[in-house]
């Protein structure tokens, strides 16, 4: 029976290739910074992503959360989006852990945050609020729908903030689906945030860990709380080996991903009963309803694709999100369009 995981591309398997360089991985203790394959991957990020310095961390919560916790003191204010990951997907850890008040402005369709918005949550100088220290913004943007921004977006938030005195953190788990949309490279997409936070284990498809990157000062102070946090780990290099395998090899193909949503997006759009989210497919997920015409609860939806070898997200009632990813190929996009016509029935 076929097995078409399109629940997320956090499902991605090493490639050959990354096990293959897991394998040959030269190692050393990164605790004492002496993993020289953990050093490569984190110089080689910061290199692409034009900053100074990348720590290499082993996930994209603990990168979104380090570096929050970097910009900002206890009692201090994040400005950030109410359909966040950071917000909505990571056990409210700034706050948990680092005592960080957030202030959730809406996010707009295409996941934007309203300048005018921002400029209206800033807090005044008055003991009786917290201290507004950084916005957070998310590129591409997951609970949106894959939405992505472009350069100019960011560097008017950015440009704002430096004038205000506060920093920009982006949450760009899916940073190269963004640069890749826009056509830009990843440089450009990042160039006036002061840190972000990046995925090797989605689309880029390692099979662990993420980069978080800043100027050197700034990682001096993530390295010190991933530590706290209990994000230092030893012979890293086996896993750093795939990373490096995923920023050399793995980046110029998630175009290919991006054509296959929308091509699933647009064998889908033949079936009365689905209502694809406006602008889906930006990147490479896909976001639909199904209508009442179907009779099938959501339980009852995704249990008759699984029935066919196909996995989805269930994210609401009766609505699902698909992730386009390196092991779906053009078979796997014709068999869940199937599928789908099925779930009448
Ligand atoms: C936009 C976004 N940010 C951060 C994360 C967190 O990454 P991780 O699951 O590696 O902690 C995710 C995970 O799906 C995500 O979609």
């Amino acid at each position: 029976m076929k097995n078409v995981d399109l629940r997320s591309d956090t499902v991605t398997r090493p490639t050959p290739e990354m096990r293959e360089a897991m394998c040959r991985a030269d190692v050393g203790d990164d605790v004492y910074g002496e993993d020289p394959t953990v050093n490569k991957l984190q110089e080689l990020a910061a290199t692409m992503l034009g900053k100074e310095a990348g720590l290499f961390v082993p996930s994209g919560t603990m990168g979104n959360l380090s570096a929050m916790l970097a910009h900002c003191q206890r009692g201090d204010e994040v400005i950030l989006g109410n359909k966040a990951h950071t917000f909505l997907y990571e056990s409210g850890g700034i706050s948990a852990l680092g005592g960080v008040h957030s202030c959730q402005l809406p996010n707009q369709s295409d996941g934007s945050l309203a300048l005018e918005e921002i400029k209206n949550a800033i807090r005044a100088d008055d003991p009786h609020q917290p201290i507004t220290r950084l916005i957070a913004l998310e590129n591409t943007h997951n609970r949106c729908g894959g939405t992505y921004q472009v350069p100019a977006y960011t560097q008017e938030i950015c440009d704002f903030a430096h004038l205000n005195g506060l920093a920009v953190h982006l949450d760009g788990a899916r940073i190269f689906n963004a640069a890749t949309a826009c056509g830009m490279p990843v440089k450009a997409m990042v160039d006036s945030v002061d840190s972000v936070t990046f995925c090797l284990s989605k689309g880029l498809c390692a099979p662990v860990g993420s980069i978080l990157c800043g100027s050197n000062e700034f990682i001096r102070k993530a390295h010190r709380i991933r530590k706290q946090l209990g994000g230092g780990m030893r012979q890293a290099g086996i896993l750093a080996a795939a990373g490096i395998i995923a920023l050399e090899s793995m980046v110029e193909r998630l175009k290919d991903d991006h054509a296959r949503a929308r091509c699933l997006a647009d064998g889908l759009r033949q079936y009365p009963y689905i209502i694809l989210d406006n602008g889906t497919a930006a990147t490479n997920m896909v976001f639909l309803s199904v209508s009442d015409e179907v009779k099938h609860s959501t339980r009852q939806i995704s249990s008759l694709l699984e029935k066919q070898g196909v996995r989805v997200g269930a994210v609401g009632e009766k609505r699902f999100r698909l992730v386009t990813h390196y092991w779906i190929d053009d078979e796997d996009i014709n068999h869940t369009i199937e599928a789908f016509g099925m779930i009448k029935k």
